[in-house]
């Protein structure tokens, strides 16, 4: 076990997903756990993480100096490394000269003397972010990497393990990063990195097990990946006291509510499709405005969902698929509402339960995926590519109707199956189809047609804050429209949206 110390950085979660992917076991504890409790976990290490305060201050977190004494190696980032700095008499202040506070991408020089920076290049970008300065580095400590503006961006006193960084070694924008952090994993804490997302797996069956008892848990299924892989992991843990209510709203994609259900028939769960089709489509009926129709969906779901678990009564847990970057951004503040987003996850009123779990709340997507495998779930839905909570109700633009939807069903469908012919799928972040409100005219055998315009979309993003419209090949796309014109009643014209994210956004509405 590796434990990070969680100081109230912003990266602690980031932090224990490095030591994850460098296959060591980690927990995240907070700076305040009793010592006697840190030593019973036997760990092969520490990280102090970053964190928002100077350590220089009365009330900042601090902790108990015997953790320096105990002969276990610790790793300080930021926040960490001016504590650790402080705490063995070294000296950390407010930076007098703009030049000693970095933000921001910096380079630094490494010492790969160090075992820290073994085996890396002399020279890269980190990423920092401190306004404090080290003006005197404890005894026993030496440099092991500069800046331009800064002699002590790491320090490290080798004999007893202790190494401190400045910047920010576990987010992407420090180049080897990671390599730093596998280096302290394995050169300085001798990790046998045998652990697995096997073996996370059974921890978190045995984790639910444990606290659900013979109790019953409800969980709402939407298809999506994350909904899809917590269900599965309790199907896993606790089998028949599960229930899934998956609500088909009739507005996914070809096939998929089938593909769902075909998922989990492995495991004896109580398993309920509610084909709710006509119940949106009514509901939706005539409406156009997109943020209408995101909140009727929204809503609608709640109700079948609630009326659902009436007919099952009072549970005791409520299981949700919240992951950790939902985590993050519920709590980030107030960002204009550019769109309502719509999650399964949204908590219904009257749904009877004692608490809520939330099995992948620590997991990155790509951990879920991975999570995902484990449990044996299909490839077509772990690796599925992010499909909005509104469904095709946001990629038909105007009104919903039950004709419109089967058109891009089918559209979307010719989309996918190509793009996966030629491998170019695995390049995309995200595409499909979109039918446009437009009809124009055109020539079909010797007679004019007015049919629908299809738009194709197909982005490439990292974070889908922005996105990049992706260059798929001409000849790609000449197939695919090709047949979207040929096998799609109504349809008489495909269009490729050649724009990025700003100014549009991925979805059309
Ligand atoms: P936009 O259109 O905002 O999309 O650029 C960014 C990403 O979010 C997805 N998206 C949604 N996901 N519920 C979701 O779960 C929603 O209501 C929703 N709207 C958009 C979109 O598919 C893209 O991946």
């Amino acid at each position: 076990t590796v434990i990070v110390l969680d100081f109230g950085g912003q990266y602690n979660q980031l932090i224990a997903r490095r030591v994850r992917e460098c296959s060591v076991y980690c927990e995240v504890k907070p700076y305040t756990t009793p010592l006697e409790q840190l030593k019973a976990m036997d760990p092969i290490g520490i990280i102090f993480t970053g964190g928002p305060n100077s350590v220089y201050l009365e009330t900042s977190p601090h902790v108990d100096p015997e953790i320096f004494t105990w002969g276990v190696p610790i790793l300080g980032i930021c926040y960490g490394c001016q504590l650790m700095a402080h705490t063995l008499g070294g000296q950390v202040t407010e930076a007098q000269e703009d030049s000693a506070r970095e933000y921001g991408k910096t380079v630094t020089y490494y010492d790969t003397g160090c075992k820290l920076f073994h085996g890396l290049p002399e020279q890269g970008v980190s990423w920092m972010s401190h306004g404090d300065y080290m003006a005197k580095v404890p005894e026993g400590f030496r440099l092991a990497a500069h800046s331009d503006a800064c002699p002590n961006v790491a320090i490290a006193d080798e004999a007893r393990g202790f190494y401190g960084v400045q910047y920010h070694p576990e987010v992407n924008h420090t180049q080897h990063g990671t390599d730093m952090i596998r280096n302290f994993l394995y050169e300085v804490c001798h990790a046998a990195g045998d652990w697995t997302m096997g073996d996370y797996k059974n921890t978190a069956i045995a984790q639910i097990r444990e606290k659900v008892g013979d109790g019953k848990v409800l969980l709402a299924l939407s298809g999506g990946v994350d909904s899809s892989v917590a269900a599965a992991l309790l199907a896993e843990a606790v089998g028949s006291q599960l229930t899934c209510v998956f609500v088909d709203h009739g507005l996914m994609r070809k096939n998929e509510g089938d593909e769902v259900e075909r998922a989990f028939a492995p495991w004896d769960i109580n398993f309920i499709r509610v084909d709710a089709e006509t119940r949106f489509l009514i509901k939706l009926a005539g409406v156009t405005e997109p943020e209408h129709k995101r909140k009727i969906i929204g809503e609608e779901f709640i109700r079948v969902f609630e009326e659902e678990a009436k007919k099952i009564g009072a549970v005791d847990y409520l299981a949700q698929g919240t992951i950790y970057p939902d985590v993050i951004e519920s709590g980030a503040g107030d960002a204009a509402v550019i769109k309502s987003h719509h999650n399964v996850g949204a908590l219904p009123d009257h749904v009877d339960f004692k608490e809520i779990i939330e099995p992948l709340r620590l997991l990155f997507k790509d951990e879920v995926r991975q999570l995902g495998r484990e449990l044996g779930l299909p490839e077509y839905l772990v690796s599925r590519q992010p499909f909005p909570g509104p469904g095709l109700a946001i990629r038909i633009i105007g009104d919903v109707t039950k004709a419109k939807a089967d058109m891009l069903r089918e559209a979307d469908a010719i989309f996918r199956e190509e793009a996966a012919l030629t491998g170019e799928d695995r390049r995309l972040s995200q595409f499909f189809a979109a039918l446009t409100n437009m009809r124009s005219v055109g020539v079909m055998g010797d007679g004019r047609t007015y049919d629908y315009a299809i738009a194709l979309r197909a982005v490439t993003t990292d974070d889908f804050m922005t996105a990049d419209w992706a260059r798929i090949p001409y000849e790609l796309l000449d197939r695919i429209s090709v047949r979207i014109v040929n096998e799609v009643p109504g349809v008489n014209r495909v269009l490729y949206d050649i724009t990025s994210k700003p100014p549009a956004t991925v979805e059309f509405e």
